[in-house]
């Protein structure tokens, strides 16, 4: 019943607030784009080596996650639910209704993450909203055009996984918008020590995220994540889930 009762909960707030996520009449705002920067230097290698020093923002890895972990919930904007229409879950959803390139201002989902009415505001009680520095990333990636970059090439080192340093930054950006606080998915913690390790010895971790037969595909309703973080976090389970 304790775990019936999550999904129920959240789906009672997001329907809720179902209404401030209507259309609430258009106050567009001059666009500030960022001349200069097309936002579009990412390089080309995906590989996992260290090849590519990248100053852009990019999608898949800067700005997927953030809609995925706090808004694809389910119940909510995920692909089931499309609550108000509105789905979270990939580029074309996300890019799909009310949304502007070139003019956050403009842009329904920009105007909810920075809504300061608290009955109105996206991701709604009793999930957390979004912080300073996503709502910044996003408003950029809006403003420079919203591109669909997805060769990111991220330096990643699989040699390098203590938990502090490598391990939590990985569910910080794609499992804790889900699995933390009152809202947190089957009651499953993943942005403290304590529960990312109870959840690592629980043994449904890396199966989740290997999207093996028999277990829940992780990040939900979402790709993998990339194979140099799935690596980082098999050794860091191997090598006992350490708080290091
Ligand atoms: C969009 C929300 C969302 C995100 C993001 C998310 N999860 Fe989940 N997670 C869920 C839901 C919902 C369930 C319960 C699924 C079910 O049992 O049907 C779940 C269940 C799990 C389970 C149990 C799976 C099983 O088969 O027993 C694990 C482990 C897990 N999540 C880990 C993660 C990890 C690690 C990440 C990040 C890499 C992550 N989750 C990201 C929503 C999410």
């Amino acid at each position: 019943m304790r775990v019936l009762m999550k999904p129920m909960v959240i789906l009672f707030a997001c329907t809720l607030t179902m209404a401030a996520c209507s259309h609430k009449g258009n106050t567009p705002a001059p666009a500030t784009t960022s001349a200069g920067n097309n936002g579009n230097n990412n390089g080309g290698n995906n590989g996992g080596g260290n090849t590519t020093v990248d100053t852009g923002i990019c999608f898949t890895r800067d700005i997927l996650p953030i809609f995925v972990s706090n808004c694809a919930i389910p119940g909510c904007h995920d692909a089931v639910t499309r609550s108000e229409g509105f789905q979270f879950t990939d580029y074309n959803s996300i890019v799909a209704k009310e949304f502007v390139a070139g003019n956050a201002d403009a842009t329904e989902l920009y105007q909810k993450i920075t809504e300061d009415n608290s009955d109105k505001i996206m991701p709604p009680p009793p999930n957390s909203p979004l912080t300073p520095a996503q709502i910044a990333l996003i408003r950029r990636w809006i403003n420079e055009g919203a591109k669909n970059t997805t060769n990111c090439g991220s330096p990643c080192d699989t040699n390098k996984f203590t938990y502090a340093a490598d391990i939590q930054p990985i569910f910080d950006k794609y499992c804790k918008g889900c699995h933390s606080g009152a809202s947190a998915q089957k009651g499953i913690m993943l942005d403290t020590y304590a529960g990312a390790s109870a959840t690592a010895n629980g043994g449904r971790l890396l199966g989740a995220i290997r999207h093996e037969a028999g277990f829940v595909a992780m990040p939900y309703g979402s790709n993998k994540l990339t194979d140099c973080d799935i690596r980082k976090i098999e050794k860091w389970v191997s090598a006992g889930a350490q708080n290091n």
